[in-house]
């Protein structure tokens, strides 16, 4: 078996797996300065874009190509080479298809298809100028694209509205959702679907901030919301999304109302996936590359599920007592570390709650 990874970021992550599987890997990366050059078998530095890819998916005569993309601007290109190369080579591409893409890397066009599918989401207005606003605030500024929280904002007042259109001539506006965020792994492939748990990230802040920078955990236990519905719905947002690959989905839910809100969709390897693993011991990254060697399905899956409660908080610079190899994995790890230093985070899982809390005490 031989597979194509395009981008080395992740490449860590996935080292020790590809290597207990035999896997012949060959890595395209478009910056030399990049970290991980020095783990797969053969690297082949490509300018930017799909078309070194693919040639090189081609003249190496792989079986599979698995992106490792965790950044939202080239899955458009990815896509529309997947579509290319497996009509015109019959090679495999594991990653999310053009329709699906579309649909969630555009904040709008993904509202429109939450609509479309009967999904609730909060009500929203698209304002082209801050005179147009019918919401009561706080209501939440954004644009159509964007990750990690840039270019949102939670306004109070129409002042807020008027300084948030200095910058940009128009806006998403939502409804402020006071509540919990919740997010959720799916995996998808050939037409089967699963939700993996989903994972609790903080409650929201009229401030905005990120659930990058708050203390999450895995199960979801919020009172008063079930996690079926959570799993449900997440089930039938991916199945109409008909796409391969890694689905993370954010959801927030308002206790007052007693409703739950899909808020996007992320068709690419996402942060929430280190406390997945911890919590049900399914690696989504591995997981793409068990769908490029033919052995991904929903039996295997719920096989190998394992239940944990789990915790991940950001500390900046690990240093822990030394972590065992593969430093990356809960094989033989309760806890693991990632993240560039500075701003590192430690995700921890045990068997009962007393003792994820006896961790905790002990690491941080
Ligand atoms: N409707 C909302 N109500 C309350 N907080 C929100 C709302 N929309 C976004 N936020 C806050 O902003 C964060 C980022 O919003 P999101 O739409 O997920 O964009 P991004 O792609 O940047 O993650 C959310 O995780 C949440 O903390
Ligand atoms: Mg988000």
């Amino acid at each position: 078996m031989k597979i194509l990874f395009i981008g080395s970021r992740l490449y860590d992550d996935v080292d020790y797996y590809v290597k207990r599987k035999g896997i012949e890997s060959i890595l395209t990366e478009s910056n030399s300065d990049a970290i991980n050059l020095d783990l797969p078998d053969q690297v082949f530095i490509v300018p930017r874009g799909m078309e070194g890819p693919k040639e090189i998916a081609i003249t190496q005569n792989v079986d599979a190509i698995v992106p490792l993309i965790g950044i939202d601007p080239p899955l458009i290109q990815v896509a529309h080479m997947k579509e290319e190369i497996e009509e015109e080579y019959g090679i495999p591409v594991i990653a999310a298809n053009v329709r699906a893409v579309e649909l969630t890397s555009d904040k709008i066009k993904t509202k429109e298809f939450y609509t479309d599918i009967n999904v609730s989401t909060p009500h929203y207005q698209i304002l082209n100028c801050p005179e147009d606003l019918t919401l009561d605030f706080p209501v939440v500024l954004k644009q159509a694209e964007g990750q990690g929280g840039k270019d949102i904002k939670v306004a109070e007042s129409i002042e807020d509205v008027n300084d948030y259109f200095e910058v940009f001539n128009q806006a998403l506006c939502e409804k402020f959702i006071e509540g919990s965020e919740i997010s959720i792994e799916v995996l998808g492939f050939n037409g089967e679907y699963v939700a993996l748990p989903p994972i609790y990230k903080g409650e929201t802040t009229i401030e905005g901030t990120h659930p990058l920078n708050k203390v999450k955990m895995g199960p979801c236990l919020v009172d008063g919301l079930d996690n079926n519905l959570i799993q449900e719905t997440a089930y039938k947002i991916a199945k109409n999304l008909d796409s391969d690959g890694i689905f993370e989905m954010d959801f927030m839910y308002c206790p007052g109302e007693d409703q739950l809100y899909a808020i996007e969709v992320n068709t690419r390897p996402n942060g929430t996936r280190y406390l997945t693993t911890a919590t049900c011991g399914i690696n989504s990254l591995c997981e793409l590359i068990n769908m490029a060697c033919c052995e991904f399905s929903l039996n295997d899956v719920f096989n190998r599920l394992e239940y944990y409660y789990s915790t991940e908080i950001p500390i900046g610079t690990y240093e822990g007592p030394k972590i065992n190899e593969p430093l990356k994995s809960f094989d033989n790890n309760d806890f693991i570390v990632h993240g560039p230093e500075g701003y590192q985070r430690i995700t921890i899982r045990a068997k009962s709650k007393q003792d994820l809390e006896k961790l905790v005490d002990k690491l941080t």
